[in-house]
This record gives structure tokens, C-alpha cells and sequence, in this order.
């Protein structure tokens, strides 16, 4: 069965409760009706009835069952100011500006999730990664353990040879942009473990880098190599390796030559790039010249989830990403 037909299932299975911060949003309202009548979450809307219902009434969309919140008239509004005020008073927070930050819907979302209104977040059909994630990174914080936020695509190209079965996990294309090597070595974990959590393959994690073990000698690669050495130590149960050229870390006959002893290279099906610039361009390389499918950029290490959108999604992208996002919090509230 493919990956997404059994997170749907795993989706139905224990609906989780989904807030859609951009409520009055076309493609979301047409996302709404199909998670609705799927089952595949409790969907919840943020934003203006009236104006949310008119559109889906233009649209031909039914939204019957499909709780829909206005933060202005929400009884729960002065619980998340108060909320917000308190965990950011030390960071110059006042009640005052609590007030009117609460009010924006992707705030509002936020704090539905931080005080479990909801299970998870979905958004970004209009606003940009950075707005999605600074409440996020505000108010939910990293998990346990976790020391920083970051992103992984699910690269999938049918009938490829490469990854497992032509699918890959890219990290981080979307998040920190120059990490340093301890959060180099902490991406390279949490990207390992969605690989076995979320996606139920083993993971074979390659730290890339333009040098293969040792070939070229740069502060750029001594950081790869450095997360390499600190996520072994951090992690011995996983098959981590670096610092491997892309080449090597993909095809075996490159492999053989450049890195014969690794168990990573020449099978990786995890991808961790050194920086922002690294994995950005190189997913979308991806996407664009293999044809692949890129499902995300979702988001890994908050201690909620809350998932972006980019902001040319259509309304398919958005279920699957709520379905994603259903799948994280299940495997959340479960610990
Ligand atoms: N993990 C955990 N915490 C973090 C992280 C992280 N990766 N980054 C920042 N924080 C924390 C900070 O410690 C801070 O906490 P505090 O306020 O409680 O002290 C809080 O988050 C806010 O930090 P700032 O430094 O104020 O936030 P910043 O302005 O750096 O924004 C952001 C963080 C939004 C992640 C920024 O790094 C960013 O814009 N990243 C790139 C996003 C982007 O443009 N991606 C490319 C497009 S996406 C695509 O193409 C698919």
C-alpha cells in the first residue's frame, strides 16, 4: 500500500482535532469539506462564520459538522491572552500587546494547540514559513529532548531506484538556515526517527557534503563532519554516515569506490544537508527535474505539531498535509 493511503487510514482510525487557522481561505474551505466527509479529522475553521460560510456556499461546498471559531467572539479568547502574557512577560510581553497578538488567527491557532483545544496546526495557503513558524517556536517550544525545530520533505518518485523505492527524506530545506554542527547532528536525529515513525522504513541517514570521507578539507565540511561524529555518539541504534558526497550516498557503484566500508552510502534513504541554501535548492531540484513528489515541508521537533503549507498548495495538499499533521499528534498524544 503506498505511504499516504496508510496514514489516511491511520488518520481515520483516531480522528484527531485539526485547526485551519486560515478559515476563510478557498483552497482550506475546499480541504475542510473532503477531511469532513472523510473522516480523516475534526477539521476546525478559524475566522469569520458569516464570511467562511458564504464562501463555501459560492464555492458549492458543504461544511455541515465543521466546527468554525471566531476568535472576537471565542469564550476561550482571554484564557490564551492571559496564557501568552504569562509564558512571555520575562521576554517583555505585555497584557496590553498579548491582547491584540491573540487576536490573529495563526496565534489564536497556536494557542488552541498550546492548551489542547487542539491536537495539531495547518497553515501557510497564504502566510509565509516564517509567520507560521515564529508563534510556534514562541508558544508550543521543542519537545522533550529536542533541541531545535526543523523541517523534512517526503521526496517520492515512482518507479526510482534510489532512497527506498524511489522515496527519500530531505532535511532541513525549510527552517534553520546556518546551523551549527550540535544542531546539524540534532536534525539528522529527528529527521531518523520520523523516518521510523512516520514513514515505517529504517533509516539509512547520509550527512551530505561536497567532500566524500575526508576528500576535501574545508570548515564547511569539518561541520558535516562533526554532526556526523556527535550523531553516532548521540544515537548508536541508528546507520548514520558521513561526510558523503550525494553521489555516494545514493548509487552503489560510486559508493563501492568513494566509501566502501560505510552501511549508509550508496543506499541512503535520509538526506541531511549542511545548510538552508544546501537543502532548498536541492529539493526543489528534485521536484523539478525527477518529477518527484514533495509532500511538505512538514515540521519535526515541536512538542505539537504544527505544519506549514507553501503557499502554492492546492486543496489536496492540504489534506494530506492535515493527515500528516493527524499522524504526528496521535504518535504525540500516545507517549
Ligand atoms: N528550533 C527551536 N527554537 C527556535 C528555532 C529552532 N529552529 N529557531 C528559533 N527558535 C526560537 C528562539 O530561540 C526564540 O525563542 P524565544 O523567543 O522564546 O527566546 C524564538 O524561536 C524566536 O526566535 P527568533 O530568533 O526571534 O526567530 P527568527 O526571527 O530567527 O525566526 C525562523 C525563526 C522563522 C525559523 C527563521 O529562522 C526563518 O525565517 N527561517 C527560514 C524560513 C524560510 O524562509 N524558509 C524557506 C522557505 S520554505 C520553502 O521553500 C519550503
Amino acid at each position: 500500500m503506498e505511504l499516504m493511503d496508510k496514514l489516511w487510514n491511520a488518520a481515520k482510525e483516531n480522528k484527531q482535532r485539526i485547526v485551519l487557522p486560515e478559515g476563510d481561505e478557498e483552497r482550506t474551505i475546499i480541504a475542510t469539506e473532503k477531511i469532513q466527509k472523510l473522516g480523516l479529522a475534526f477539521p476546525i475553521l478559524v475566522g469569520n462564520e458569516e464570511k467562511i460560510l458564504e464562501k463555501a456556499k459560492e464555492l458549492g461546498v458543504d461544511l455541515t459538522g465543521v466546527e468554525i471559531i471566531n476568535p472576537e467572539k471565542s469564550d476561550r479568547l482571554q484564557d490564551y491572552i492571559n496564557a501568552f502574557y504569562e509564558s512571555r512577560k520575562n521576554k517583555g510581553m505585555t497584557l496590553e500587546k498579548a491582547d491584540k497578538i491573540v487576536r490573529d488567527p495563526l496565534y489564536f491557532g497556536t494557542m488552541m494547540v498550546k492548551l489542547d483545544d487542539a491536537d495539531g496546526m495547518v497553515s501557510g495557503a497564504v502566510h509565509t514559513t516564517g509567520d507560521l513558524l515564529r508563534p510556534g517556536l514562541q508558544i508550543i517550544k521543542t519537545a522533550p529532548g529536542v533541541s531545535v525545530v526543523s523541517s523534512f520533505f517526503i521526496m517520492m518518485v515512482p518507479g526510482s531506484k534510489y532512497g527506498e523505492n524511489g522515496m527519500l527524506l530531505f532535511s532541513d530545506c525549510a527552517v534553520n538556515p546556518n546551523p551549527n554542527y550540535e544542531q546539524l547532528a540534532a536534525i539528522a536525529i529527528a529527521t531518523a526517527d520520523t523516518a521510523r515513525n512516520l514513514c515505517k522504513i529504517e533509516p539509512r541517514v547520509a550527512m551530505l557534503s561536497f567532500s566524500t570521507m575526508g576528500s576535501a578539507d574545508h570548515e564547511m565540511v569539518d561541520k558535516v563532519r562533526k554532526a556526523t561524529e556527535l550523531a553516532k555518539e548521540l544515537r548508536p541504534d541508528l546507520l548514520i554516515d558521513g561526510e558523503l558526497q550525494l553521489d555516494a550516498a545514493i548509487v552503489e557503484s560510486v559508493a563501492a569506490q568513494k566509501a566502501p566500508n560505510s552501511k549508509v552510502a550508496g543506499k541512503a534513504n535520509v538526506l541531511i544537508f549542511p545548510d538552508l541554501q544546501a537543502g532548498n535548492i536541492g529539493y526543489k531540484l528534485v521536484q523539478r527535474f525527477a518529477g518527484a513528489e514533495a509532500i511538505g515541508p512538514m515540521c519535526q521537533g515541536f512538542a505539537k505539531p504544527i505544519n506549514d503549507l507553501s503557499r502554492g498548495c492546492n486543496s489536496e495538499d492540504i489534506v494530506n498535509v492535515v493527515v500528516l499533521t493527524a499522524v504526528q499528534a496521535q504518535a504525540q498524544n500516545a507517549k
